[in-house]
């Protein structure tokens, strides 16, 4: 057991930052002496502590000292066999985990519903995904997990399969029955990554979702900032096992990242990690506390609809759902949750991470207070109050039937996303684009899962959806998509 009230990278940074001494290296502003006055006055003395990897506060990519210290205190918290500190987001993270274990033309297993750093690490390393589609329920308008049937049909379909991916939990805070799928994956001697980026609190309180490492996975990537302490972009990766390269992952991590990693990143991860060590458990009691009032008063407010777990959790890809993850379906306000987003945080002063067609989805964490959570029942009800009686001009959309099953299609596209990323191409209408290669990754919302991934054939039937989503209301991203398409020349 390791002393988990030390703050290896904190400590030392502290310390460092109050040192006397002339400085002549990076960072120009010399601990805030340069700065300009406008800055200095908004980070005032955390300026002090932007300083580089001097002796005493390491290394990055060779850590041997307080940021090794720092790494091995977060793997035994975080119940790692080793724990790699990001200073680039879980983006950096999770590129570096799939250049670890694909090389250019192996198959990896990608769920369609996968963060756009996955198709990044695709153009990166050259491998070539192997598409399951998660299941969608049209009545929650959500996308929910991966069966674990699909991963089994697409392996013996794909026995050369080199790794399997996975998004668990999804934005919704949704998870797939992760140790099915790592059983799946070991089976076939490969490993299960994990972009967890939205779970770095699992690890820390019996009655959230239960740790994709603790189910089996070989490699985890954590946005620590999205739901802990950390600082914007500060995210850690934890693996486990002998599955994952790790002089390949270290090496791995150097091309994504900058050679400048952050100080003030590092020591807020360092924090984060002895805040949940040492207090988590408390933390997250009250926070689950505040979710389950605030889940509960905002389902008594007519036109709304709060996501519940029973409702997950009756699909069988959907295993266990974040209850600090809130997602309100609004639609029966008669508004889009892009309305109700533009109302809440212009006019009722509360506002959400995530707002969607038909759902706004709101981060309860250990920042929020109870008055957080009295100013968001609050918003609320005065926005139901202001659309009251109102039709919905979102029915249409609500019911679109666009994916009904998780679905294993077995199909790899025409040519791979590094491939599709470096080929010349050229603008083409809706009518001749059928048949050629898209170069962008063009995804409508609902369900918010992407129709056509760069390398893929372009299909009539794609280009259909892709208008009907929109004439339902919907949105589509990539281009200028499905009026026009940047294909392969
Ligand atoms: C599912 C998922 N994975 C990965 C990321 C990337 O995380 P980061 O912003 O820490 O780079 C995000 C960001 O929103 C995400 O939602």
């Amino acid at each position: 057991m390791l002393d988990q009230s030390q703050t290896p990278i904190l400590s030392a940074l502290q310390a460092s930052s109050q040192r006397p001494h002339a400085a002549f290296y990076a960072p120009g502003h010399k601990r805030g002496q340069g700065a300009s006055s406008r800055l200095r006055e908004l980070l005032g003395t955390a300026l002090a502590a932007d300083l580089p990897e001097l002796p005493e506060l390491d290394n990055l990519f060779a850590p041997e000292g307080v940021i090794l210290e720092a790494q091995e205190l977060a793997a035994e918290a975080f119940r790692a066999e080793q724990t790699y500190f990001l200073a680039n987001g879980s983006t950096c993270g999770i590129e570096a985990a799939i250049l670890a274990a694909c090389g250019s033309g192996d198959k990896i297993i990608v769920p369609r519903n996968a963060h756009r750093s996955v198709i990044a690490g695709l153009v990166l390393s050259g491998a070539m995904p192997v598409f399951v589609t998660p299941e969608y329920s049209s009545d929650l308008g959500l996308v929910l997990g991966v069966k674990a049937e699909a991963i089994a049909a697409t392996l013996n379909h794909h026995p050369d399969t080199r790794a399997v991916l996975l998004v668990s939990p999804t934005y919704h805070g949704i998870c797939s029955d992760v140790g099915a799928i790592a059983s799946l994956a070991h089976h076939h001697n490969i490993p299960l990554l994990i972009d967890e980026a939205h779970g770095p609190h699992f690890a820390f309180h019996p009655d959230l979702p239960t740790p994709a490492l603790a189910l089996g996975a070989d490699l985890v990537v954590q946005s620590t900032h999205k739901v802990l302490g950390a600082l914007s972009q500060a995210a850690m990766l934890h693996t486990r096992g002998d599955r994952i390269d790790r002089d390949r992952l270290q090496a791995a991590l150097q091309l994504t990242q900058s050679t400048s990693p952050n100080s003030l990143l590092l020591a807020s991860l360092d924090a984060a990690r002895h805040q949940m060590a040492t207090e988590g458990k408390a933390l997250l009691s009250n926070t689950l506390t505040l979710a389950q009032h605030m889940r509960l008063e905002l389902g008594t407010i007519p036109g709304l609809r709060v996501i519940d777990k029973p409702a997950v959790t009756a699909f069988s890809s959907a295993s266990e759902l974040d209850l600090t993850r809130l997602t309100v379906d609004v639609s029966g306000l008669g508004l889009t949750g892009l309305e109700a987003d533009e109302i809440l945080h212009e006019e009722l002063g509360v506002t959400v991470e995530l707002p969607e067609l038909r759902h706004l989805t709101l981060i309860i964490s250990l920042g929020n207070t109870q008055e957080d959570g009295q100013r968001c029942i609050a918003g609320f009800r005065a926005l139901a109050q202001s659309c009251a009686d109102q039709p919905s001009t979102v029915a249409a959309c609500a019911q679109s039937n666009v994916l009904e099953s998780s679905e294993a299609s077995f199909t790899l596209p025409q040519v791979s996303p590094r491939e599709a990323f470096f080929a010349p191409t050229e603008i083409v209408g809706a009518e001749t684009a059928v048949g050629r290669i898209s170069a962008d990754t063009i995804s409508a919302y609902p369900p918010g899962i992407p129709t056509i991934v760069a390398g893929e054939v372009i299909d009539e039937g794609a280009i259909a959806h892709l208008i009907a989503i929109k004439q339902q209301g919907g949105y589509v991203t990539g281009g200028n998509a499905p009026e026009a398409f940047r294909v392969l020349a």
